[in-house]
């Protein structure tokens, strides 16, 4: 290969790479959804117990911990929403967007997914890096119970 060509090929090299470092797209929350594609959650897997307990613990991650926040009573507003009957709530909050996803998802991300009536940024946003993923997904299945139909 002559000198020429060699340096038009490490030229042409040099742009494909180029052009493939584009600036990463934002980072959209339901694209922490490991089961985006409505496959089943990893709450079926969960231990439902081992969430209330999590739920109950006055401290969680270092900060306050759900109780602090939510009752499971119907109609009792602490800082945030009752979760009595959340897993039907969760269904219904968006159309796209299973319910047990939608729990893991304002567990994860809850400045994303801000409930009507309520202020962002009042829930900790830190449980995602706190948490283990077995932890949230217990959490996530003991919400899941959380039901009135059932
Ligand atoms: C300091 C108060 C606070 C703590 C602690 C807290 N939350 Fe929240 N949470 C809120 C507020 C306020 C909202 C409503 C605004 C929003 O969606 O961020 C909310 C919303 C939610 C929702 C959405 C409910 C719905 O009706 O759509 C879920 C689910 C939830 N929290 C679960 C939890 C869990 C599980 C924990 C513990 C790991 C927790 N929260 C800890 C304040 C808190």
């Amino acid at each position: 290969m002559s000198y020429a060509r060699t340096i038009l090929l490490i030229g042409c090299l040099c742009l494909l790479a180029a052009c493939g470092k584009t600036k990463p797209a934002p980072v959209d929350a339901r694209d922490l959804d490991p089961f985006a594609d409505g496959a089943l959650c990893a709450w079926h897997i969960g231990d439902p117990d081992a969430g209330r307990e999590l739920f109950e613990r006055p401290v969680l991650a270092g900060t306050g911990g759900c109780t602090t926040c939510h009752s499971l009573e119907p109609n009792v507003k602490l800082v945030g929403p009752t979760l009595y009957g959340v897993a039907a709530t969760a269904a219904t909050r968006h159309e796209d967007i299973t319910a047990s996803n939608y729990l893991y998802l304002s567990i994860m991300a809850p400045n994303q997914f801000v409930v009507d009536g309520f202020p962002a940024g009042v829930m900790p946003d830190g449980y995602a890096t706190e948490l283990s993923e077995e932890e949230v997904t217990n959490l996530v299945t003991f919400l899941m119970t959380q039901n009135p139909i059932e």
